[in-house]
């Protein structure tokens, strides 16, 4: 099992996420932690690009970028992250490409903190239709959504709203949902820009004689 690697299985939330930001993110690529916190999604994302990748990492709060700064000091990477103390949906004036590789969020409150500080709708939405355009074509974005901190509701159902409107033809939004933890447990997106191709059926030959409408 790899360092960071939950050993709970399908149990923890980011278990697949990470298998599949893994196997997507190559050394040399640019990737976005949108949500700080405590710094592990940033050291997951510089472990994933290499020396010669580049993590751009924010969060509002000073407690966060502080602590984030502490764990990539411990574990020696502080050198390929870049950490931004401001609102996530700012990111573009900070990120001078639009070659982004991956987006994490990881929504809510910060953990084990005082600070009621949570993400909200309003700057998320704002936030990840910023993050789209940054994107490369078949970079993905990933979103786990927390529905236990005040707006969390609003939030969750904004971001519905929004990512089930995008035409299909330019990305694919896939979502990750525990069928039997109620209706405030966690659940992840997970959205690809595409290459322009869609994901419908060919049209049906004619007079091939064949049913596949
Ligand atoms: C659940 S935590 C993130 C966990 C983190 N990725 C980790 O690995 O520890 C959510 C974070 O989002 C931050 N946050 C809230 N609103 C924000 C905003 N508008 N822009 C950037 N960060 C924000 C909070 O300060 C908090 O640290």
């Amino acid at each position: 099992m790899n360092e960071g690697q939950s050993d709970r299985g399908i149990q923890d939330i980011q278990t697949l996420v990470r298998y599949y930001l893994r196997a997507v993110i190559l050394p040399g690529d640019i990737v976005v932690d949108a949500t700080a916190g405590r710094g592990k999604d940033t050291l997951f994302l510089a472990r994933c690009v290499g020396a010669s990748g580049r993590v751009f990492s924010f969060d509002i709060q000073d407690e966060a970028i502080l602590s984030t700064r502490e764990l990539l000091k411990e574990y020696g990477l502080s050198a390929r992250v870049e950490l931004v103390n401001t609102c996530h949906s700012e990111m573009a004036k900070y990120i001078p490409i639009e070659k982004i590789k991956a987006i994490v969020f990881n929504l809510g409150y910060l953990p084990g903190s005082e600070s009621k500080v949570a993400t909200q709708a309003q700057t998320t939405v704002k936030a990840l239709t910023e993050a789209l355009k940054l994107l490369k074509e078949t970079g993905v974005m990933v979103i786990t959504v927390y529905r236990g901190h005040d707006g969390a509701l609003e939030e969750s159902e904004a971001i519905t709203n929004f990512l089930s409107r995008l035409p299909k033809k330019e990305f694919s939004v896939l979502q990750g949902i525990y069928l039997n933890q109620g209706e405030q447990s966690p659940y992840w997106l997970m959205i690809q820009k595409n290459r322009g191709k869609t994901n419908e059926s060919p049209p049906a030959k004619k007079n091939s004689g064949t049913d596949n409408q």
